[in-house]
């Protein structure tokens, strides 16, 4: 199966795990190209491909810009084929927070347009490292509300690798056991 892996990554939790995704299912011999739609050509191609996973992380409270703009440019396109959407959180990391990660993919359903076949609420990471002085500080705040790490020397990670492996494996099981939505 040639498959697209479209991300949008503000600290970077995203793209990683995109990567993995990516290497995950090139071990099961599968074709696939990833790309960070912050820098995407406008004449990009998305015909060639069979399959498309998009992820996105939220930041408050919204995914980028650029992946709500991006599905719905291929919005006719993703309609017709085998998808996912990942959506990276930190809501996703807390039991008590579980309601509020489905909605961020409930919200962007509603923006887009779109209904992926498979969805995964996914926990990312507190990359205090990266924030400047005020993300830092705001980020903090909200971690040691919840009981998370408010150590900000180093960074702090929430992904169940695990479940985004399983995800992906349900993924492919379904475009075997349904060839022809990825005709
Ligand atoms: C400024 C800021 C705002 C954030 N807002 C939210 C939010 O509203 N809800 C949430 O669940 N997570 C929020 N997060 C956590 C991010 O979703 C999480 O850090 C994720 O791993 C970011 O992925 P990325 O590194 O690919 O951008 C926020 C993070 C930052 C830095």
């Amino acid at each position: 199966m040639r498959l697209l892996i479209a991300y949008g990554s503000t600290e970077g939790q995203t793209r990683k795990i995109a990567r993995a995704a990516a290497e995950h299912l090139r071990k099961q011999h599968h074709e696939v190209q990833v790309v960070d739609c912050a820098d995407l050509l406008t004449d990009f191609d998305i015909f060639p491909f069979d399959a498309a996973i998009i992820a996105a992380s939220v930041h408050q409270w919204q995914h980028q810009t650029e992946m709500v703009e991006f599905v719905i440019k291929h919005k006719d396109w993703l309609a017709d084929k085998l998808t996912a959407f990942i959506s990276v959180s930190l809501s996703a990391a807390f039991e008590e927070d579980q309601a509020e990660a489905e909605l961020y993919i409930d919200q962007f359903i509603d923006e887009t347009g779109w209904r992926p076949q498979h969805t995964l609420s996914l926990a990312g990471a507190l990359r205090y490292k990266k924030y400047d002085f005020m993300r830092r500080w705001v980020m903090r705040f909200m971690a040691s509300a919840k009981g998370a790490p408010t150590d900000t020397s180093k960074d702090h990670e929430y992904t169940d690798w695990d479940q985004l492996y399983a995800f992906l494996d349900e993924f492919v099981a379904d475009a075997k056991e349904n060839p022809r939505k990825t005709a």
